[in-house]
């Protein structure tokens, strides 16, 4: 076993309550030689003031009968209140079942007086060994928990771009393929601009996942640059419902703009916040049916705003809800992926809220999501109407 040194010990406090000077000297004597931090308290309710200014207590060694505040309470209050702290209680021989009960009330061990510096120095080394193993074990189980983050979103990462690409690859391939052929020259000109043009869209697109990637890590990395100036939001998002309008169209998708905070205006930076409410209007016009509602409302809440976007969507369950921030997280399976950009259940690379999320949050603001199954959705944005230093 990877035992204690004795400087190692100095990072481990000791709390020692009896009412028995005698023994509070014996504890402090031993345990301070073998290289513990000890306080003492002689009563129970002494001991909790203690453990309440101190937070660091790692260890309470109390003794069973005292007047007022016996051991039994004093294991009660800090099972309740400091449930990480482990209890060693001292007793006499005469009140052993008594110091039985205590074990099976959450104490990690007892010991018999009269005590021997030997058996007290014994007792704390073991349970010092037993919450360090748990603390190591805690520490170890969060980086397996990590790792595993890591490498589900490297497999997504992988399902979803390998599945993006493939589209615009095989076009190219396909299409140079024609170009490239004897019976090109049988082509006429229509045809084969037609080709160049379906292979100059492709590498656009490929060009456009590259750069939405590279944002995404840039952004995770905090590198984001911001400039600040006046934002008119009903503006902006009068833009992106006009840029969306043919898709809207074709879709049948009535998207609703509420006016009534028109001239409502914020220090931002332009082109980021319309990115950000372009995703997430891109997003509400995706996962909607055709035929569908979505719904745009901003309101004033001095010195905040919100941005509601609303949709009567396909909805995100509960247990997803936390996910869709993450990059290359998406609820449906990539092989569910439609071709287009707008078309319902269109694919993407999942990354579309990680970006609007890294962008509220370079402002200052929060973005948060409400949704329920088959029902709908609403992302709601908060933002500052000011940026600190203004
Ligand atoms: N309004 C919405 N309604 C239902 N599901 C949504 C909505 N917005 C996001 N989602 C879910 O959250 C996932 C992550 O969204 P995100 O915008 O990050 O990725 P994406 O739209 O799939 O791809 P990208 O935005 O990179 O093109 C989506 O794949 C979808 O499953
Ligand atoms: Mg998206």
């Amino acid at each position: 076993m990877n035992t204690l040194k004795n400087n190692e010990k100095s990072e481990y406090s000791i709390l020692v309550i009896d009412d028995e000077e005698s023994i509070l000297k014996i504890c402090k004597y031993v345990l301070e030689k073998a290289g513990y931090e000890v306080r003492t308290a002689t009563s129970g309710f002494l001991g909790l003031e203690i453990l309440q200014a101190v937070p660091k207590i790692d260890i309470v060694l109390t003794d069973l009968k005292m007047p007022n505040m016996n051991g039994h309470k004093v294991l009660q209050a800090v099972k309740r209140d400091w449930p990480h702290v482990e209890v060693i209680i001292m007793t006499g021989f005469a009140t052993i079942e008594h110091a039985i009960d205590a074990m099976k009330a959450g104490a990690a061990d007892f010991i018999l007086k009269p005590l021997s510096g030997e058996q007290i120095r014994i007792a704390v080394d073991k349970c010092i060994e037993k919450i360090r193993l748990s603390r190591e074990n805690k520490e170890l189980r969060l980086a397996y928990e990590k790792l595993q983050e890591v490498k589900e979103m490297e497999e997504k990462f992988l399902a979803i771009t390998s599945h993006e690409l493939r589209t615009p690859v095989s076009h190219i391939k396909g299409y140079f393929g024609i170009l490239s052929d004897d019976f090109v020259d049988q082509m006429d000109d229509t045809e084969v601009t037609e080709c160049k043009n379906i292979i100059n869209n492709a590498i656009q697109h490929m060009e456009e996942l590259l750069t939405s990637m590279f944002d995404v890590i840039r952004f995770k990395q905090n590198r984001m640059q911001l400039r600040f100036e006046e934002v008119d939001l009903i503006k902006t998002l009068r833009q992106i419902q006009s840029e969306f309008r043919l898709d809207l169209e074709k879709r049948q998708i009535k998207l609703e703009l509420d006016n009534s905070t028109n001239g409502l205006s914020i220090a931002a930076d332009r082109l980021k916040v319309k990115v950000m409410l372009t995703e997430l209007i891109k997003n509400a016009i995706k996962f909607t049916k055709d035929g569908g509602e979505i719904n745009v409302k901003t309101e004033l809440d001095e010195p905040f705003c919100h941005i509601f976007i609303k949709d009567n969507g396909i909805g995100i369950a509960d247990s997803k809800q936390g996910k869709i921030f993450e990059p290359f997280y998406e609820v449906q399976p990539s092989d569910y992926h439609h071709t287009g950009d707008t078309t319902f259940m269109a694919g993407g690379l999942g990354i579309g809220l990680t970006q609007a999320k890294e962008i509220v949050k370079a402002h200052q603001g929060e973005i948060k999501v409400e949704s329920q199954l088959g029902v709908g959705t609403v992302m709601i944005v908060t933002l500052p109407l000011k940026q600190e230093g203004e």
